[in-house]
């Protein structure tokens, strides 16, 4: 696809965020933390470059979240992206498609802000996917999401969730610390590293090229410019100490392997879930995933190379030219300027394939309950009548309603029953479902499921994110639990607003 072609002019951004030290107490009383994000664009340079990002508190990424497990999230989000304000409905109810082509509406930033990987058990209008689970935050407009994580921990992040703003910046880490971390006692400090395919164009444009029928590379702006010295990022380790490090993949589009030269990881968390200790040297992670890992300090005090390497064969139009792109993990006491060597690990993995699920268990061994139901679905891209290309999911394309978030819709008894709304309704309490995804693409589709955890059953040949392009698809569950609760006022004032 040519899309990838687009991929030549990205580069990961690397962040480093040392964690202050968790609040450990076994009898820990939650609390309520309030953040006050606000949204906003803001002139960086966070690799050189100079270009206009959306930022969270204006800074990239966004600050990091943490919390502990029990507690209550209250994200006060503000939009100051300072885009129009005027008659937002009647502006929305073409903007979805017409977003990536006309470049009048391409100023018009809609916001909502998801926390990847909260399963917003009794909140689910605080999900922040626009359209359906809420409608968008208008300019100058603060919108409060808040929810609890009784029973959650792990390393998770918040973003934008549409017109692809994180992919600009607006993007952070939120952890839960586990007052219980099995964990706990085999490591000393936490480092967050986020891993971003970071692009010197604007996302929209980016998505635009990706869905107009003749995509083509994108250069970076006339009248670039650029800073000198902005450095590899670094890590600092101080010798025999043992790091968890949090790893999050904010990419849009690129998978890659992550090591460090000379140094072995133990996983020991997936996405919120412990795992009993895996040694690996390579670890292959796809977008959206995170993983915990433990990293011994036990080689000689140095400077080595922390190293994301794209997984080429996802990309193979722009194959021969992804750099590899390095950090630095310098040792107290070495010397600061010295280029380290190159060691890489030479374990060879298979290009665009999870971590193998049988080397990743559980902590706590699970018996996996019998399916209810089953539910196929065929993955296809092709063009549409248009000739843009789009995903289908069994023949049909996401399209959202614009007007009428999907829950919105619930709670208003209005039908949920359009094709383009991928909906699909379980309304059995229990029910245990199996769903396959039958890829027909060459290409791989990593899929999450917000609310959920779940088990991973096998995977055979074949495996982006290509939510633009409309693979997506809605599950409905226990609709009439949801009708017994009630969404707050400030959340279904929010879709009126267009019409002020
Ligand atoms: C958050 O929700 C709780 C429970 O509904 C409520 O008591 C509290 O006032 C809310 N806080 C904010 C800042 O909205
Ligand atoms: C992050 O996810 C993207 C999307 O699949 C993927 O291409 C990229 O390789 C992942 N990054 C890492 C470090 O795995
Ligand atoms: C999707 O299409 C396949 C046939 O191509 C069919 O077997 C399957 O039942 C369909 N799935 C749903 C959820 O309708
Ligand atoms: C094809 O997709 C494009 C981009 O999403 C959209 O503008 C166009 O209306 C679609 N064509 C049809 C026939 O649905
Ligand atoms: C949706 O359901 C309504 C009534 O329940 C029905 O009249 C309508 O034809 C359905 N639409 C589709 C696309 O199935």
């Amino acid at each position: 696809m040519t899309f990838y072609e687009i991929l030549f002019f990205y580069i990961i951004f690397w962040t480093a965020v040392v964690s202050p030290t968790p609040i450990l107490n076994r009898r820990y009383t939650p609390k309520t933390n309030i953040f006050d994000l606000t949204i906003e664009k803001v002139t960086l340079s966070p690799d050189g470059f100079t270009r206009q990002l959306s930022t969270i508190n204006g800074q990239y990424p966004g600050p990091t979240l943490e919390v502990n497990k029990g507690d209550r999230i209250v994200m006060r989000v503000n939009n100051q992206l300072g885009e129009p304000t005027g008659n937002l409905q009647r502006i929305f109810s073409n903007v979805l498609f017409v977003v990536r082509v006309s470049k009048r509406i391409l100023q018009i930033e809609i916001l909502a802000i998801h926390a990847h990987g909260m399963l917003q058990r009794g909140t689910p209008w605080f999900d922040g996917v626009p359209w359906m689970a809420q409608c968008v935050i208008p300019n100058n407009f603060e919108f409060t999401y808040n929810f609890t994580v009784p029973d959650q921990v792990g390393t998770h992040w918040y973003h934008a969730h549409e017109t692809m703003q994180y992919v600009d910046g607006a993007f952070g880490a939120l952890i839960i610390h586990d007052p219980d971390d099995p964990y706990k006692s085999e490591y000393d400090e936490e480092i967050i590293v986020m891993l971003n395919d970071y692009h010197h164009t604007n996302a929209q444009i980016l998505l635009k090229q990706f869905l107009t029928p003749e995509s083509q590379g994108v250069e970076a702006p006339p009248g670039s410019k650029c800073v000198d010295n902005a450095g590899l990022a670094k890590f600092e380790f101080v010798k025999d100490k043992k790091y968890r490090l949090r790893i999050i993949n904010t990419s849009a589009f690129s998978a890659f392997f992550f090591s460090i030269d000379k140094h072995e990881m133990e996983v020991i968390e997936v996405e919120g879930l412990y795992t009993k200790r895996t040694k690996i040297h390579r670890l292959p992670i796809n977008v959206a995933q995170r993983y915990s890992v433990i990293v011994t300090a036990n080689q000689p005090t140095d400077n080595y190379i922390m190293r994301s390497e794209f997984q080429k064969k996802c990309m193979p139009d722009a194959a021969s030219s992804l750099p590899i792109i390095k950090a630095i993990v310098h040792y107290e006491g070495a010397p600061d300027d010295s280029e380290p060597n190159d060691y890489p690990w030479s374990d060879s993995l298979t290009e665009c394939v999870d971590l193998d699920q049988k080397t990743l268990q559980p902590l706590e061994v699970e018996k996996i309950p019998e399916s209810t139901k089953k539910l196929k679905l065929d993955i296809a891209f092709h063009k549409n009548d248009t000739g843009v290309v789009k995903a289908f999911l069994n023949g049909s394309t996401y399209i959202p309603d614009i007007n009428f978030p999907t829950l919105d819709k619930l709670f208003k008894h209005s039908p949920i029953n359009e094709t383009s709304a991928n909906a699909y309704v379980f309304d059995k309490d229990g029910e245990v479902v199996d769903i396959y995804f039958i890829n027909a693409d060459d290409d791989e589709h990593p899929f999450h499921i917000h609310g959920y955890q779940f088990w991973v059953l096998g995977t055979g040949n074949g495996a982006k994110w290509h939510l633009e392009s409309g693979l997506l698809m809605q599950l409905i569950t226990l609709p009439d639990e949801i009708l017994k609760m009630k969404p707050p006022k400030e959340w279904t004032e929010l879709c009126e607003l267009g019409e002020r």
